[in-house]
């Protein structure tokens, strides 16, 4: 696979004059695709059944005649105000009752069924008059579902599916009594319609109902997603794909993904470090103005997992963005190095957020590959350098990695509602096993609970792993060599209760969890040799033999039979620790990186992608500040 940049741009911001010197240019550059139309809703329609699309006939055929491949976006994130006349009750609610308003985006509850087909109509009106167009070579459903909090409404809409959705999946009243143990302060319902929505309770809500809701909430995107897909399907041979976010774990992206073609994310590695990552001062301050070396690749190999293998990167940060706390920018070749490392990771195309800086509206202040008055940004440089690095690289093959990390959302909903200590957090803990794995210099692939390939793993890891059942648990010994649990692992059933198998109630493994404890931020629990967990503890015992203690003497790991259980939370050093001892029994060799320089394989190239702002010599090779070394293999292995 040859892997292509692209651009997102909204002709309805500009000048018909303007698209074909824009279209000229982003060809000059190196660009083969463009995404156009995901927000262009009120110039199609700008009332109700009035239809215009004239103006986005030219443009595709502008943009296209430049040879570019058109991305098309049904504009389903951005209904126009006459929507809301037509449809009143179909704004999401927030859980304090109130209605989310018109006047930015996203304004809709996913349970509401007007909207829903309405979102059908414009699919349907879009696929059949580009569904053939043979610029059209893409279409993007939606625009990042879940972003700015939108996956959970609390509407009447969301009472009423929520309630046919628990019948459906109770069939009785007394099956969700019992499932839920609403016996517990007299919460026993006599019949589904009488179960309301899990908020404005006078203390917490049962943690049963809510994650009921949640599996719910998360359901419901993906079936507003598939209305769009079943009518798209039979009207085009274009891939269908969306655009997921960073660290927006409120839906199941991988049953969303099953639905789709291609998997792609918008990727603004300096707004995420200031924005959605927990990290010291000093790390913040020596990676603010490249982003954090681990948080762009985390979501590119998960979101490789979402597409089945197919991903992009469909928003590429070029330079300052808006809205995070702070608003550095690039240093100097971040925007071509985070362009490489998707490819590093497999993304087929790598698309620049945006086009040309707005002057109007909320993201005046996001910078683009051109400046508001249409002069080169530092982003259209780095792109073209991008561009010629990608003609000299040719093909890159992927292949599978040695290790894997298993990625579940339902494991964050069940601990969002029940974190039991402040810091417990779903992925913190699975983002801290994935960081030690790349100290490492380890490539990684993630898999989902539902799928479990049998890739030959050397080591699967599944921290924080809600439910755990045998049949699960079968599958991750067959796909993997060893096998690391916990902490927190097999903690609970589908309905939020403790196994009656105990915890984590694994039949390979005599191992118990017989108490657990938290500890707030500033307390460790140190293991003899090194390291410590924090947060969380497991309190283990069996007859399982014990790898690892805590300086009381209690075990901290324990393992037997190809598979492992870790009693807490790590800190870095106990996850080294951790890391080295499973390299050594399953043989997988290490290469320990520099703080700042990556490594990721693929079958044809080992690429070096340095966030460092200076030189950092490693291995033989010395890699540039902000820069990245391509080493290609003499014979590439099988991909
Ligand atoms: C993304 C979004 C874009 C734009 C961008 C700004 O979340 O999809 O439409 O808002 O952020 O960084």
């Amino acid at each position: 696979m040859k892997p292509e940049l692209g651009v997102c741009y909204y002709p309805e911001h500009w000048p018909e004059a303007k698209w074909a010197e824009d279209a000229a240019l982003m060809v000059e550059t190196g660009l083969t695709w463009v995404r156009i139309g995901e927000f262009a809703w009120s110039r199609m329609e700008r009332v109700p059944g009035d239809l215009h699309f004239d103006w986005l006939d030219r443009a595709i055929e502008t943009l296209g005649d430049a040879g570019l491949k058109v991305v098309l976006g049904t504009p389903t994130a951005t209904p126009p105000r006459w929507m809301i006349e037509k449809h009143p009750d179909m704004l999401a609610v927030d859980a304090l009752g109130n209605a989310r308003k018109f006047g930015s985006r996203r304004h809709y509850c996913f349970s509401h069924p007007g909207y829903i087909e309405q979102s059908v109509r414009i699919a349907r009106i879009m696929g059949e008059r580009y569904g053939r167009n043979p610029h059209v070579a893409a279409w993007q459903i939606d625009n990042e579902y879940g972003c700015h909090d939108t996956t959970v409404s609390y509407s009447p809409s969301a009472l009423r599916a929520f309630q046919l959705w628990l019948k459906d999946q109770y069939s009785t009243i007394d099956a969700l009594n019992e499932a839920w143990g609403n016996i517990f302060w007299s919460m026993e319902y006599g019949d589904f319609d009488q179960i309301d929505l899990p908020n404005l309770t006078v203390t917490e809500p049962n943690p049963a109902h809510v994650l009921a809701f949640r599996r719910f909430s998360s359901d419901q995107v993906a079936v507003f997603n598939k209305a769009q897909v079943d009518v798209l399907r039979p009207l085009t041979d274009a891939p269908l794909l969306h655009n997921y976010m960073g660290r927006i774990l409120d839906f199941d992206h991988f049953k969303v993904g099953k639905d789709l073609d291609v998997a792609t994310w918008d990727s603004y590695p300096i707004g995420f470090l200031s924005d959605r990552l927990e990290a010291d001062e000093a790390h913040k301050t020596a990676f603010l103005q490249q982003g954090d070396p681990d948080m762009q690749a985390f979501h590119h190999d998960l979101y490789r997992a979402v597409g089945r293998g197919r991903w992009w990167v469909m928003e590429q940060q070029p330079g300052p963005v808006n809205w995070a706390p702070y608003n550095p920018a690039p240093l100097p070749g971040m925007v071509r190095l985070w362009s490489l490392e998707a490819v590093a990771h497999g993304a087929e195309v790598v698309s620049y957020f945006r086009w040309r800086q707005a002057p109007f509206g909320q993201e005046q202040m996001h910078a683009g590959l051109l400046t508001p008055n249409n002069r080169p940004a530092p982003g259209l440089t780095e792109a073209k350098q991008t561009a010629d690095a990608l003609a000299d690289l040719g093909e890159v093959v992927q292949t599978a990695a040695q290790v894997a990390i298993l990625f579940d959302y339902a494991s964050d909903w069940a601990w969002a509602i029940q974190p039991q200590g402040t810091g417990f957090d779903y992925f913190r803990l699975v983002f801290s096993a994935y960081r030690a794995l790349r100290r490492a210099g380890l490539s990684v692939d993630f898999i989902s609970p539902t799928d479990v390939p049998n890739n030959g793993y050397a080591i699967i890891l599944a921290p924080g792993l809600a439910t755990l059942d045998s049949d699960l648990e079968h599958r991750l010994t067959e796909a993997g060599d060893l096998v690391i649990l916990g902490p927190r692992s097999g903690a609970i059933t589908h309905d939020f209760q403790i196994p009656a198998t105990g915890r984590p109630g694994l039949t390979d493994l005599n191992c118990d969890v017989d108490l657990v404890e938290t500890l707030p931020p500033n307390v460790q629990r140190p293991v003899e040799g090194g390291g410590a967990a924090r947060h969380w503890i497991d309190r283990i015992s069996g007859s399982a033999p014990v790898l690892l203690r805590f300086n009381d003497e209690t075990p901290a790991l324990m393992g037997e039979n190809g598979l492992w259980y870790l009693a807490g939370f790590p800190d870095e050093a106990l996850w080294d620790r951790v890391i080295e001892m499973a390299a050594r029994e399953t043989r997988v060799a290490l290469n320990p990186m520099p703080e700042g320089l990556r490594r990721r394989d693929t079958a044809t190239h080992t690429f070096l992608t340095n966030y460092n702002a200076q030189p950092v010599a490693w291995n033989g090779h010395v890699i540039d500040a902000c820069g990245v070394a391509i080493v290609k293999k003499e014979t590439p292995e099988e991909g």
